[in-house]
């Protein structure tokens, strides 16, 4: 419910920006804070005055105002969410790729909270490639999308990119967003990225993962209001959510000791990291010089992380692994579901394009201990990441 709910509503310069001024009042008359931002053009559509007469606050529009300076860092982060209704095409293309030229975008790009965008365009712009490719961006940054209705357009033509109705709008934050109380008071453990086994100061053997997978689970975990804690190998990403505690660590060993000591506690546990399976059996404190013509390094297994979680799972605790294969794909996902005691295992075929490392897309086919076995298509990791959240709920 988004009573008590602190909303930052950000308004576009839009026709639907009407329908700003109803959405506020149904969240204030629902119990909710509201907050809102205006782009410029948005004031040719709404006045600054009508919206913050009813959202009983100031409403905020420029990076600097009576000589002071906007705290768009602090917006993004008093905000249980950021709902940009309506979100012009201009607005959205802006989004897509980063750029900062008025409050509402700042607010944006330095928002820790979640963010649900309510597009409002021309039907013809909305069917527009370019529209298209900026929503799956979107999507990809874990932004969620409301989609437009059909109906009555500004241009007078009939068609889709109506903006959805206000009543519509709450019951989206309601239903999709605020049902982040599914998994209010559990503890999830989620393992990310690869790991980096040295054998002298400067080399090491690892693999191409990149954690965004990972990283995806625990974001929409959060989401559902699960308290969450990353074990993060060697990633370039910086993970900046208040709501996820991250531990770094750089190999095998120091993951899977971090996992142990995490474990107990937790309702669930996503091990999507890419662990090495083999790590140098020494490590030269000196660099290792190149006197030889060929050079060997003896190596020896890891701890199977998910292997042990595995073997200690309790009632109630809800165990996931990855199988990432090439080949015989069903079969080897099926035998990890049995010989590792997962409840779930989320396999991505390497035959599949656009899925496995370093893609924003992935690909995955979900089989449950019970022989559930589903399918789903090529989608962001984001939203990959919600299937797999949605299939453990239910486990749950
Ligand atoms: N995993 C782990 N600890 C390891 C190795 C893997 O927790 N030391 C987890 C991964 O996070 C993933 C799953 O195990 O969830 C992958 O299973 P694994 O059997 O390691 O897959 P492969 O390395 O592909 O193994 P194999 O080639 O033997 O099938």
């Amino acid at each position: 419910m988004v009573e008590g709910k602190k909303i930052l509503l950000g308004i576009c310069g839009s026709i639907a920006a009407y329908k700003s001024i109803f959405l506020t009042r149904l969240f204030i008359k629902a119990g909710a804070e509201v907050k809102v931002v205006m782009t410029p053009s948005a004031k040719d559509f709404v006045t600054p005055l009508s919206i913050s007469t009813i959202s009983k606050n100031e409403v905020l529009s420029d990076l600097f105002g009576n000589d002071t300076w906007n705290n768009h860092v602090q917006l993004g982060r008093w905000a249980d969410v950021m709902l940009i209704a309506p979100l012009s095409c201009n607005t959205l293309a802006k989004m897509a790729n980063g750029i900062c030229d008025n409050l509402l975008l700042a607010t944006y790009l330095s928002a820790t909270c979640p963010v649900v965008v309510a597009p409002a365009m021309d039907e013809d712009m909305w069917l527009h490639p370019a529209t298209a490719a900026n929503l799956e961006k979107l999507n990809s940054f874990g932004n969620r999308v409301i989609p437009v209705e059909k109906g009555e357009l500004a241009s007078g033509l009939y068609g889709d990119g109506r903006m959805t109705e206000p009543e519509q709008i709450m019951s989206f934050l309601d239903r999709n967003f605020f049902f982040s109380e599914s998994l209010k008071g559990k503890k999830a453990l989620v393992t990310a990225g690869p790991t980096h086994e040295p054998f002298d100061p400067v080399r090491y053997i690892s693999n191409q993962s990149t954690g965004k997978m990972g990283i995806a689970i625990a974001r929409e975990l959060a989401q559902r209001g699960a308290e969450v804690e990353v074990v993060l190998g060697p990633s370039s990403i910086e993970i900046n959510d208040t709501r996820i505690h991250v531990t770094r660590v750089q190999s095998a060993e120091e993951m899977y000791n971090a996992c142990l000591a995490i474990f107990p506690s937790t309702r669930i546990a996503v091990m999507s990291a890419a662990v090495s399976d083999y790590t140098p059996v020494s490590f030269s404190k000196e660099k290792i010089k190149k006197n030889s013509e060929t050079f060997t390094l003896e190596l020896s297994r890891t701890k199977d992380i998910l292997l042990t979680l595995g073997e200690k799972k309790k009632a109630g605790q809800i165990l996931v692994g990855f199988a990432l294969e090439n080949k015989d794909e069903v079969l080897y996902a099926k035998n990890k579901l049995k010989s590792k005691n997962a409840d779930m295992i989320v396999l991505n075929s390497l035959n599949d394009a656009g899925a496995g490392f370093g893609y924003d897309t992935n690909q995955v086919t979900i089989f449950e201990k019970d022989g559930t076995e589903i399918p789903y298509g090529q989608k962001a990791k984001q939203l990959v990441a919600r299937d797999i959240v949605d299939r453990i709920i239910k486990l749950l």
